[in-house]
């Protein structure tokens, strides 16, 4: 049986396990996926000593999970991070499937044109570094990087090397920018804290707003974008099953059907069976 896992801290409510299962049912793919507690200090001897054949990797062990490969994908190096690792001989191969997860998510579940559109990145750590290179490949027209931080807005603009497309600016340029059709929430801060009063002219009547988490932790800035006017409101769930599905087909070499297992973990569908 070909084993692979999951690592971050906290991990113990990680839908990856479940999202996988189903998955291989589906597909006829015989595998033992699991969670592993793990945070920077223990990550690469927990990694080491699991056997693992690939595994995911999430907060806050992405940029450590990039440092640790032998080598890497473009999308993975244009976002200084890594979700996926697949074994490459004695090493790890890194890839970064955030992105275009949360892209085919947006275009295909929410059916949204990304082309030529404004948009604000609120956060500039990891997440938000995972996603804004698969915004710029999707076309969109311009990206915004706001952080409370300006100097991580500048970082992260930087890297993306399109400084015709990408801006930086601090959290209080935000009054001034006007609206935007797509708002993305990849602040960390309504897992620990809360999100500074955003203005409501940031959203227009057909902007859509999209948090990186889910659940919970989505609650607050669904509200406000939807107080706000936002046609859309989505939580980090459909980008978690499409980052998932990506990840399966690097590792499986068969992409599986998603809309199955995304109706399932929000709600609207059959109970996923749990693995045995
Ligand atoms: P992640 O991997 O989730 O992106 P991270 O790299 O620690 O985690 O980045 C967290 C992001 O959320 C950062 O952009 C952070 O802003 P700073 O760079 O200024 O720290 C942002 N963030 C966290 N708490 C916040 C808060 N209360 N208000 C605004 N931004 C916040």
């Amino acid at each position: 049986m070909q084993r692979y896992a999951v690592f971050g801290s906290p991990i113990a409510h990680s839908q990856s396990p479940r999202i996988h299962a189903a998955f291989a049912r589906q597909t006829g793919v015989s595998m033992d996926y699991v969670a592993v507690e793990a945070g920077h200090g223990d990550f690469a001897a927990k990694l080491a000593a699991s056997g693992v054949q690939g595994a995911n990797v999430t907060l806050p062990l992405k940029e450590d999970a990039f440092a640790l490969c032998a080598e890497t994908s473009s999308r993975a190096q244009r976002s200084g991070a890594v979700n996926t690792l697949l074994r490459a001989g004695s090493g790890w191969h890194g890839d970064n499937t955030d992105g275009v997860g949360l892209v085919r998510d947006l275009t295909e579940r929410h059916g949204l044109d990304l082309r030529q559109r404004r948009v604000l990145l609120l956060g500039a750590g990891g997440a938000a570094r995972g996603v804004a290179p698969a915004l710029l490949d999707a076309g969109i027209g311009e990206l915004y990087v706001v952080n409370r931080t300006p100097a991580r807005a500048d970082a992260l603009a930087d890297a993306m090397g399109e400084p015709g497309r990408v801006h930086a600016r601090g959290w209080d340029a935000l009054p001034a920018l006007g609206g935007f059709d797509l708002l993305v929430n990849a602040t960390s801060a309504s897992r620990g804290g809360t999100l500074p009063a955003l203005p409501m002219g940031l959203a227009a009547p057909r902007s859509a707003a999209v948090d990186l988490s889910y659940g919970e932790a989505a609650v607050s800035f669904l509200a406000w974008a939807r107080a706000a006017g936002c046609s859309h409101a989505v939580d980090g769930l459909g980008m978690l099953v499409e980052q998932a599905a990506e990840s399966f087909l690097l590792w499986h070499g068969v992409r599986p059907e998603t809309e199955a297992v995304y109706a399932a973990l929000s709600g609207q569908g059959d109970a996923l069976v749990t693995a045995d």
